[in-house]
């Protein structure tokens, strides 16, 4: 049997196995997937003892930046990205290091919800690796615009700095003021402390602006409720992003395309029960 896994530190929570199988009994695909603990001090040790006999893994916290180092070839958006994500073996046995997260946003995006990135006017808050991950990705789609936000404004001149070779790129601190945008990202860790990214609500055009909070949880996000008493026109939560970068991931593995709907809508039906 084809051999595919998940590394990670805590990695108890993890979803991938569960997506991972359902994608798999979907395109009739004979393969295991299954979660792997590695070492804080050894995760190369620890991937390299898969290799052997496994095909792909998806890497999580904390380890993207160490399989970065690990990949003997990087994608043109892991290289951007700093981080990876998903390794594939290659014919050869060298390691093939790949970053699916901003591609599986876009995505979630464009094809889930209908937004159009092409011409938008995006704000990214966070300048973490979450956010260096989309970058790459939403460039490729031409928006009119990126701003970044950050709480260390210093972050996110800088990050954006790395990226204005691919189009409009700013970046700043959160208080910005600026004409309302059509997309607003939340990319940054607050959420998990309960706090909000202190940002002017007049940055969300009531009916218009759709915000997207790559956090989600059993209840609507701090972001997201905020979004919407403010009046966003859809607020929308990284669930989907979750799966779409599982799929991409799946994709680059077995060239096949799994179906995302059904298994984020079991996901979903899991994580409100
Ligand atoms: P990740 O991989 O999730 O992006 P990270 O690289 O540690 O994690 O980045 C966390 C991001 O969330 C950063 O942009 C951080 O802001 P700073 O660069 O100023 O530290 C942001 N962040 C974390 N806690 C936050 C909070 N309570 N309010 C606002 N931003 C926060």
């Amino acid at each position: 049997m084809d051999r595919y896994c998940v590394f990670g530190n805590p990695i108890g929570h993890s979803k991938s196995p569960q997506i991972h199988r359902l994608f798999a009994e979907q395109t009739g695909q004979a393969l295991s997937y299954d979660a792997r603990l590695a070492p804080l001090d050894d995760f190369a040790g620890n991937a390299r003892e898969f290799f052997v006999e496994g095909l792909g893994g998806n890497v999580t916290v904390p380890f993207k930046e160490d399989a970065y180092r690990l990949a003997t070839e990087l994608s043109e958006r892991a290289r951007r990205a700093g981080a990876v994500n998903t390794l594939k073996k290659l014919e050869g046995g060298g390691l093939l290091g790949d970053n699916t997260d901003g591609a599986g946003l876009t995505r979630d995006l464009r094809v889930n919800h209908g937004v159009v990135l092409r011409g938008a006017r995006i704000l990214v808050l966070g300048a973490g690796g979450a956010v260096r991950g989309i970058l790459e990705p939403f460039l490729g789609q031409q928006p009119a615009c990126i701003v970044i936000a950050n709480r260390t404004a210093s972050k996110a001149e800088q990050l954006a700095g790395e990226f204005k070779d691919l189009g409009d790129v700013r970046g700043g601190g959160f208080d910005l003021r600026d004409e309302p945008f059509d997309l607003i990202v939340n990319g940054t860790s607050a959420s998990l402390a309960g706090e909000l990214p202190p940002i002017d609500p007049a940055l969300i055009k009531p009916g218009h602006t759709v915000c997207y909070d790559m956090m989600y949880g059993k209840d609507v996000t701090a972001f997201n409720r905020w979004a919407a008493e403010h009046g966003a026109a859809r607020c929308i939560d990284g669930l989907g992003m979750l799966v779409e970068q599982a799929a991409e991931a799946f994709l680059l593995w077995r060239g096949v395309r799994p179906d995302s709907a059904p298994v984020l809508e079991e996901l979903r039906r899991q994580l409100k029960g």
